[in-house]
């Protein structure tokens, strides 16, 4: 994306969906609905905390697997805030913000951490400490507060594109909003585990703040691991897995519910979502879109973080009964950008030696196996990701990959034309 900045004040505008997130968030408490006797037994005991351990366990017997993984974007997508994880820069000249003339925003390093200091009219008015960063920065990073055991969203965000810090989205442009509560829903999706306090089950407000796994770890997706690494040490002659769940032994839906928990959009809520572990219905948690992708046409879903609904509009998902997220993507190794690797997850359904792909268009690209992406997959302009340049009357997008596998006849001719 290249955008560029022209006025110090700009107002920049993104991950908008986030307020939206936060907006739509009800508080209602379903969890305590008496379960009818019907549903009951599909679920199992909700995870607690003593259930997970740390995933830096897992080195001495997965070293692969977790050296690749923690180069991840869901590795390194909450963080403590120190220096190694915040992106923005606290050096004099790239460190501020201003608001209005008066009002003024600095980014600073001092001897107790990473502080975003108001200033009005040169004088010092609220220091508010980075406790966590949320966004791995291949977009962006929010970073949060603690004050007591409640989360706040700091004013200030940094647009990797931008290459500077700017507005949180959704934040007014004139005065510095200091006082945006964060609930639970932030960390359904940048965290593996956090124990709420306070508030209902299904939204908590105020946090065990012992009690959080920060970044989307090993046991999202693998559910809670504690007991198997304790049976694992205790058992070395045992080359067998007990007490984990491999996804790649679950059913198509089960995979598929793994990822869909946080990459199908702003889903309602019906149980609390740290309840929810891999293996099982993500339906006895969430309202998810039982009626199938039939009022979904690829054109009227936002590219933005619901790559779940535009995959299943997909010809290759509807015609295939094999297709989830894990056929393209090695959720171990951080593949970004690896659009020949990719390409060839394609052709593990598409040959292109057959008589049927040698299409008018596909004939005339020497180097067609190499990205298929570029056609079928085009980055679009997200609908929620607007940034507003000041000065300007038209939202600059951000750009995300269609999940939306199709024809774009569009594309391909910019392709060619390259
Ligand atoms: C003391 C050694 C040990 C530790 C520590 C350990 N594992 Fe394992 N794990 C095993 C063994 C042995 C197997 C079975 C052989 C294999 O699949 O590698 C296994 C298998 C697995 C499997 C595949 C299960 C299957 O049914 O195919 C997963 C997933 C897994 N481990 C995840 C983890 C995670 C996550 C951690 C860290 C929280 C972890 N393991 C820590 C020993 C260990
Ligand atoms: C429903 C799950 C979900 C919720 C809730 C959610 N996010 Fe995200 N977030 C995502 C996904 C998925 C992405 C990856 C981008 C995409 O697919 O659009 C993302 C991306 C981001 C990024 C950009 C990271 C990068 O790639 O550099 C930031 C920053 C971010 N989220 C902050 C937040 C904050 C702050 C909140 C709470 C106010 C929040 N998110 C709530 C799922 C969620
Ligand atoms: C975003 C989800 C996700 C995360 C995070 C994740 N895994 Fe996996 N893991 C999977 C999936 C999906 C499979 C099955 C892949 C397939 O289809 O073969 C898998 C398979 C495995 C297996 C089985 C052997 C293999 O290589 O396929 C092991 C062992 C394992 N994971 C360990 C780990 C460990 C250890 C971590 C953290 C360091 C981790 N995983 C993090 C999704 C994840
Ligand atoms: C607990 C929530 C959660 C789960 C479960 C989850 N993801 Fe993600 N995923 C995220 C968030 C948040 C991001 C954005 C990370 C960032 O850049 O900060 C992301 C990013 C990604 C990316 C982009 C990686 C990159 O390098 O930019 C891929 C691909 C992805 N997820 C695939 C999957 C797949 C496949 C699964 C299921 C096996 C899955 N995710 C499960 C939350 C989740
Ligand atoms: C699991 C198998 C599978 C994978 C992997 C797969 N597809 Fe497909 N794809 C299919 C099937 C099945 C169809 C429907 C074929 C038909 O119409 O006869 C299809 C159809 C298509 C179509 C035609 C769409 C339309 O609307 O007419 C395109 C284009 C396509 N795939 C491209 C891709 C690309 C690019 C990738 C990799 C990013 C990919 N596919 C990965 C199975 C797959
Ligand atoms: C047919 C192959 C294919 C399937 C299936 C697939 N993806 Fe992707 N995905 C891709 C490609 C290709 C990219 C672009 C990678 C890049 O540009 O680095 C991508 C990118 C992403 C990104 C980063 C988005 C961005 O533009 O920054 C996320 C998040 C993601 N996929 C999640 C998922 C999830 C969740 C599923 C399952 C619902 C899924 N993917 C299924 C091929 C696939
Ligand atoms: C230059 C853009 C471009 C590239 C690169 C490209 N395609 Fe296509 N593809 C198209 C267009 C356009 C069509 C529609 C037919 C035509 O106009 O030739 C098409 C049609 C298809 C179809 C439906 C026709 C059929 O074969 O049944 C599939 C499947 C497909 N492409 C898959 C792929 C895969 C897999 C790759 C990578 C190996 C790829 N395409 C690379 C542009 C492209």
């Amino acid at each position: 994306m290249s955008i560029k900045i022209k006025y110090r004040r700009s107002a920049l505008i993104l991950f908008s969906f986030i307020a939206t997130i936060v907006g739509l968030c009800r508080c209602m408490d379903h969890a305590k609905k008496p379960a009818t006797e019907a549903d009951a037994p599909t679920l199992a005991p909700a995870p607690v905390f003593a259930d997970y351990t740390s995933s830096d366990k897992c080195v001495s017997c997965h070293k692969d697997i977790y050296d690749n993984y923690i180069h991840t974007a869901h590795s390194l997508t909450a963080a403590p805030a120190t220096e190694k994880y915040i992106k923005g820069s606290f050096k004099k000249g790239q460190n501020t913000y201003s608001y209005t003339p008066s009002i003024l925003l600095s980014m600073e390093k001092r001897d107790s951490g990473f502080y975003q200091v108001v200033y009005f009219k040169g004088e010092e008015k609220k220091a508010m400490k980075f406790d966590i960063v949320i966004g791995s920065g291949v977009m962006g990073q929010s970073y949060l507060n603690w004050r007591g055991n409640r989360l706040y969203q700091l004013p200030i965000t940094y647009f990797t594109a931008a290459g500077q810090w700017s507005n949180s989205p959704g934040f007014p442009h004139e005065r510095v909003l200091i006082d945006r509560p964060v609930t639970s829903r932030c960390l359904e999706c940048h965290a593996t585990y956090a124990q709420g306090t306070s508030g209902t089950a299904l939204e908590p407000v105020e946090f065990d703040r012992s009690k959080i796994i920060l970044g989307v770890d090993c046991q999202k997706c693998h559910g809670p691991a504690a007991k198997h690494v304790e049976y694992q040490e205790q058992h070395p002659e045992d080359k067998t897995a007990k007490y984990i769940v491999n996804p790649a032994k679950l059913s198509r839906i089960q995979q598929l519910d793994v990822c869909a928990l946080c990459h199908s959009g702003n889903i309602q809520k019906t149980k609390p979502s740290f309840q929810f572990a891999a293996g099982q219905a993500l339906s006895d948690y969430f309202i998810t879109d039982t009626s199938g992708s039939a009022v979904l046409n690829g054109a009227n879903i936002d590219v933005h973080g619901n790559q779940y609904a535009l995959l299943r509009a997909s010809k290759c998902f509807k015609m295939s009964t094999t297709l989830t997220c894990n056929t393209c993507h090695d959720t171990h190794k951080n593949e970004r950008g690896q659009l020949e690797l990719l390409s060839q997850r394609c052709m593990t359904c598409h040959d292109p030696a057959a008589a049927e792909f040698k299409t008018p268009t596909h004939t005339s690209v020497a180097t067609l196996q190499k990205n298929c992406i570029d056609c079928h997959m085009p980055a679009q302009p997200s609908k929620s990701i607007a940034v507003f340049l000041q000065g300007q009357e038209t939202p600059k997008a951000s750009s995300l990959r269609s999940h939306f596998i199709a024809i774009y006849p569009e594309e391909a001719k910019k392709f060619l034309n390259k």
